[in-house]
């Protein structure tokens, strides 16, 4: 059973969607062991205690982030989290904290990375006048939504959308993407070449075709 800490900022609904997912048998090695929240008034801490999960607030109170973090990576090991997933957490991880948890914290964004990093990405889309975005779930690295891709999923932009309607179309796919993602990290069955995420079954292939 691996144990995940969900870090958030707000609506918190990837997050239900990994909790839905784990109650619904979809993620049978998964437990949710901690729900922390760097806002008080997130409605997915609220979420977290209803569902009757462990759940923190942790506010910067104008620490500075390393600060911030080390409460946060206390409160993580205290309740002996493997793998960090970051759903709609909205501050920057310290160094620090990314090293604690080397390829083991996952973030979903809505947009397809390398494309529209940083805030408001679906606005950033359509202001762009792309055809289609999407959401990325990658490893977090020191760089702002930087890290090895684990899965995207692709949507279009149609005529006549505004920022809710394609951020609502989006949403969608981010709740089928962070569990399908969660699953492809917690098998164990891939490796990590440069900057790419390898399953091993292609692997296999690739040395078939190598040897052929
Ligand atoms: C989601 O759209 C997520 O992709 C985005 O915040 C929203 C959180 O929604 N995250 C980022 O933009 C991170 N750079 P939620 O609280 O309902 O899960």
């Amino acid at each position: 059973m691996t144990r995940l800490g969900i870090l958030l900022s707000g609506r918190g609904s990837n997050f239900l969607a990994i909790a839905d997912a784990i109650a619904h048998g979809k993620l049978p090695n998964a437990k949710i062991a901690v729900v922390v929240s760097n806002k008080a008034d997130a409605p997915g801490i609220a979420a977290a205690r209803a569902r009757g999960l462990a759940a923190h607030v942790i506010e910067a109170n104008g620490r500075k982030r390393a600060e911030q973090d080390a409460e946060i990576l206390a409160c993580l090991r205290e309740h002996e989290v493997e793998l960090v997933c970051l759903a709609g957490y909205m501050r920057l991880l310290s160094p620090e904290f990314v090293a604690a948890f080397p390829q083991r914290i996952l973030n979903i964004h809505p947009s397809l990375l390398p494309a529209f990093p940083g805030l408001d990405a679906q606005r950033q889309a359509l202001q762009y006048g792309v055809g289609v975005t999407g959401c990325t779930v990658h490893f977090v690295d020191e760089q702002l939504d930087h890290g090895v891709i684990v899965l995207q999923r692709v949507v279009p932009v149609m005529d006549g959308d505004d920022e809710a309607k394609l951020s609502a179309r989006i949403l969608e796919q981010e709740h089928i993407a962070y569990p399908e993602a969660i699953a492809r990290v917690l098998s164990g069955q891939y490796s990590i070449q440069g900057r790419r995420y390898v399953l091993r079954t292609q692997e296999k292939n690739s040395v078939s075709q190598e040897v052929q």
